[in-house]
């Protein structure tokens, strides 16, 4: 395996991981992204048992002890398995998660206390500003959130889109369909009543790229992606409520 690297945006990075043994024969991507500005951060860790391999990639890109905020959607292996040996590697970085990931898991898991994020509110790293946003069990888990760099307009939304296969680092082709694919493959997704409310709400932020830790990166026409996305938990909630799945 390796890590390969594309810049999808101005200074920021994308370490795609594919794993060709997880659902073969196309295979599945971990991506991490590296936003680059006066205080570096990384948004996913990796898994615990590929840091050797993400942390050599970053390391083509930066001093990896310069790393100074550590970031990602919800408490899970692929999100921030990692999280503690990037602590232990730049001694100056910080997880920075919203209320309820602090509260619940990260208090506890992490070597150094994590900065509490509220929703909506912003760091500035100096060149890039990145805001934090609660998306509560969307696609999963109770801590979940997303982060969006205002000044490139990149949401970087985890889950959201995950989808099979070795693509491009970027795509401008459907990435609702092979999401929808994977997820009769995984089902993933928190099939709750807030799923498809808040992928809409995303839409409003009128992403320019959509970083997903799954697959490729989408430029195009996000909002409707988005808005596509949640009229299909729409009705995959509705159709399961009604018996009808
Ligand atoms: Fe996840
Ligand atoms: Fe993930």
């Amino acid at each position: 395996m390796e890590t390969r690297i594309d810049e999808i945006g101005d200074r920021i990075y994308r370490l795609s991981t594919h794993v060709p043994d997880i659902v073969p024969p196309a295979g599945f991507t971990f991506n991490q992204f590296l936003v680059l500005g006066d205080e570096p951060l990384l948004f996913h860790t990796g898994l615990r048992k590929m840091f050797p391999l993400v942390s050599e990639a970053v390391s083509r890109i930066m001093p990896i002890q310069d790393l100074r905020w550590i970031t990602f959607g919800h408490y899970e292996a692929d999100e921030c398995g990692a999280m503690n040996e990037w602590l232990a590697v730049a001694p100056n970085a910080q997880i920075a998660h919203g209320m309820t990931g602090c509260l619940v898991s990260l208090n506890d898991m992490a070597d150094r206390p994590p900065r509490v994020l509220s929703n909506g509110e912003v760091i500035d790293i100096g060149g890039k500003r990145i805001q934090y946003i609660d998306t509560p069990h969307v696609p999963h888990g109770w801590d979940a959130g997303v982060i969006f760099e205002e000044t490139s307009r990149t949401l970087f939304c985890g889950d959201l889109f995950t989808h099979l296969g070795n693509g491009p680092a970027i795509t401008e082709g459907d990435i609702v369909g092979p999401a929808l694919a994977a997820e009769d493959i995984f089902y993933d997704t928190s099939l709750g009543p807030s799923i498809a409310p808040t992928v809409r709400r995303l839409a409003d932020l009128a992403p320019r790229t959509l970083a997903l830790m799954h697959g490729s990166s989408f430029v195009g026409d996000t909002a409707a992606a988005l808005h596509n996305l949640a009229s299909a938990y729409d009705r995959r909630l509705r159709a399961a409520m009604a018996g009808t799945t």
